[in-house]
């Protein structure tokens, strides 16, 4: 069992969970991913680490509530225990030094990007990080980006904050700017980084993405994360989860994410119906 030890409130429906996890918390590397299950009912679901803290043991996650999983752990409060806390698992990211990156997080996907881009400014690189959100109330990690960047930017879909538009929007005028980029990272929705990888091929600019396939074991047994990379088979799991951008099928991914919306529908229903009931013993918990 594991302890939520602190939980902040980042945005509507995005959540910040410190959790007690010391032996997860020694072996993290920027990149790698838990699998977590909040009860013995419950199912299992990837979640990038965000950050650990090895003196307090803690390791921390940013969680959007979307599914019925991620909703149930917004139920928690700080002293609840969570089940199952697996990990670290998938490769951590290969931190190069010398280049001049673009960071681009998209959403919720900022949180996945923040230990990356951190990672890559401690080994010296230069850092052009964008993130876009919906609208303000949604950006999230301002400030923690904005110290491990030596160029930030923000977009808005809606304009209610910093620039109007897309991520790539200003991504395309950096690169229009040539400024050196010879390298971008691009974590979130999975249209954005599809996006991302369509606009810097042209200008030849290896792109690495973060896929965020659906999971169940997380070591490669399952099959269930399975993506084409370059015409291959591959587990994100294991194999990635990051991956080149220019050679990922998207839109077969995208078919694969949403090959379960319709169960996912009626589980978060039937969730919402009866949210704070225990089914396995038909009593409130
Ligand atoms: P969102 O839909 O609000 O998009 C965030 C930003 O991405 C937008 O503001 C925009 O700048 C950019 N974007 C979105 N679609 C785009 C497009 N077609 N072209 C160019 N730019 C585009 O994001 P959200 O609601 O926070 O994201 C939720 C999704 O992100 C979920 O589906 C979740 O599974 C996924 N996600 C992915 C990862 C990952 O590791 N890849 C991590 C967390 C969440
Ligand atoms: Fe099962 Fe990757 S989650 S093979």
């Amino acid at each position: 069992m594991y302890c939520i030890i602190e939980k902040k409130v980042l945005a509507p429906t995005i959540t910040k969970y410190l959790i007690e996890a010391p032996y997860v918390a020694r072996k993290r590397k920027a990149g790698n991913f838990v699998i977590i299950r909040v009860d013995e009912t419950g199912e299992r679901i990837p979640l990038t680490l965000v950050d650990s803290n090895t003196d307090t043991g803690t390791i921390t996650l940013i969680v959007q509530a979307l599914g019925k999983t991620t909703k149930a752990l917004a139920l928690k409060n700080e002293g609840d225990f969570i089940l199952d806390v697996m990990g670290p698992l998938g490769n951590p990211t290969p931190i190069e030094s010398g280049k001049t990156i673009a960071c681009i997080g998209g959403g919720v996907g900022t949180a996945e990007l923040y230990p990356i881009t951190k990672a890559l400014k401690d080994a010296g690189n230069t850092i052009y990080t964008i993130v876009g959100a919906r609208s303000k109330e949604l950006v999230i990690l301002e400030k923690e980006m904005e110290q491990v960047s030596d160029k930030f930017y923000i977009t808005t879909d809606d304009g209610s904050y910093k620039r109007k538009g897309f991520v790539t929007d200003q991504l395309k005028e950096l690169l229009d700017a040539n400024l050196g980029i010879n390298m971008v990272y691009a974590i979130g929705p999975l249209p954005m980084m599809r996006a991302v990888s369509n606009l810097t091929k042209p200008y030849n600019v290896r792109t690495l993405v973060s896929l965020n396939a659906v999971m169940v074991d997380g070591t490669g047994m399952c099959g269930g994360c399975r993506v084409t990379v370059n015409g291959k088979m591959k587990f994100a799991c294991v194999d990635g989860p990051e991956f080149e951008g220019h050679e990922v099928d998207f839109d077969e991914m995208l078919l694969r994410n949403h090959s379960y919306t319709d169960m996912e529908k009626i589980s978060i229903d039937r969730f919402l119906e009866e949210p704070h009931v225990c089914r396995r013993e038909g009593m409130a918990s």
